[in-house]
């Protein structure tokens, strides 16, 4: 049985006003409800414009794009986003933050005092999801970067919205609290069955994650291939060293090169500092400093 798509892209492409090449070509995609789908590719391909598209932030200019069965026209409540800067009220205490968009719609359209019951059952029930329990007062600039993001995470899902679009949520962690996020989010998932679509730069990080791993490429920006990740669908730490785990990572991280054009200036570096010509002898680098292949992007896709 197929099953139908939540989020459903046909032929979708965009083109910034003022912009000579469009940021999205023909882009094809169904996504389940429930489905954790990540997203990666070289910088530009238009990971953050789909994921904007699909929020309402932008609007396309071809092709269609429906949420349950309806076009997009605008945000909407069945969508919330998580940046990568947490952009919290730095004035409200952790359990304000979480309560305050939820406390707007409840003075707004006069709910009753049991919907105002409600907000605060669901609002101590992400506290203690997201293991903010024992910071509920504090403010934002007394907490580390992981628990600002989990003030966020949580107030995004305050209103229970089947959709979560995160783009690069924990770009701005570090390596050890990046892994604790990444129980934590697919914990949430599996606990609020939500439908997760997550753009990020980390290989690793969109295996560990996704259900499927959509390979974007740039210029134009389009999907390339969309990978099924071959682990079961509860994840642990170990899996990451899997043969399954491994060989999937190695294949995005060359298909990611060889769409992005850095294999092109990788080869370059490489023919300048193996000295080809005899005529024209490559300088040698002064001594301390790095050779023409340790730094710059080809030092950050070896470092893969
Ligand atoms: N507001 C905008 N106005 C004009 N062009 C834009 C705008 N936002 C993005 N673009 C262009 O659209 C293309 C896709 O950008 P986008 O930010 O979606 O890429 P990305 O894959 O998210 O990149 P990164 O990995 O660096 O975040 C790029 O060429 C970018 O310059
Ligand atoms: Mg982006």
């Amino acid at each position: 049985m197929i099953t139908p798509s939540l989020i459903e892209c046909k032929s979708l492409g965009k083109t910034y006003l003022g912009s000579k090449s469009p940021a999205l070509v023909d882009v094809n995609l169904g996504i389940a409800a429930n489905e954790f789908v990540t997203f990666v590719g070289a910088s530009g391909c238009g990971k953050s414009t789909l994921l904007r598209t699909i929020a309402g932030l932008e609007l396309h200019d071809r092709g269609a794009l429906t949420v349950g069965g309806r076009a997009i026209t605008g945000p909407g409540p069945d969508r919330a986003m998580v940046f990568q800067h947490y952009s919290l009220y730095p004035w409200l205490t952790v359990m304000q933050n979480i309560r305050f968009v939820r406390q707007l719609a409840v003075h707004t359209r006069n709910r009753t005092s049991s919907d105002v019951e409600a907000a605060a059952g669901r609002s101590q029930a992400l506290l203690d999801l997201m293991g903010l329990g024992a910071v509920a007062n504090a403010y934002p600039n007394q907490l580390s970067g992981g628990m600002q993001q989990r003030v966020a995470i949580a107030r995004a899902l305050m209103s229970r919205p089947p959709i979560l679009l995160m783009d690069e949520p924990f770009g701005a962690l570090d390596a050890q609290t990046r892994e604790v996020m990444h129980d934590l989010i697919a914990h949430v998932h599996r606990q609020e069955r939500s439908t997760i679509v997550f753009v990020t730069h980390d290989v690793e990080e969109a295996i560990y994650l996704g259900h499927r791993v959509v390979l974007m490429a740039p210029r134009p920006g389009r999907i390339d291939t969309v990978y099924e990740v071959p682990l079961p669908a509860i994840r642990n730490q170990a899996m990451r060293l899997s043969p399954e785990f491994l060989g999937l990572k190695r294949t995005l991280l060359d298909r990611i090169r060889e769409t992005s054009g850095m294999k092109t200036d990788l080869e370059l570096l490489e023919k300048l500092s193996r000295n080809d010509d005899p005529k024209t002898p490559a300088a040698s680098p002064p001594e301390g400093s790095s050779s023409a292949l340790g730094s710059g992007p080809a030092r950050a896709e070896l470092a893969h």
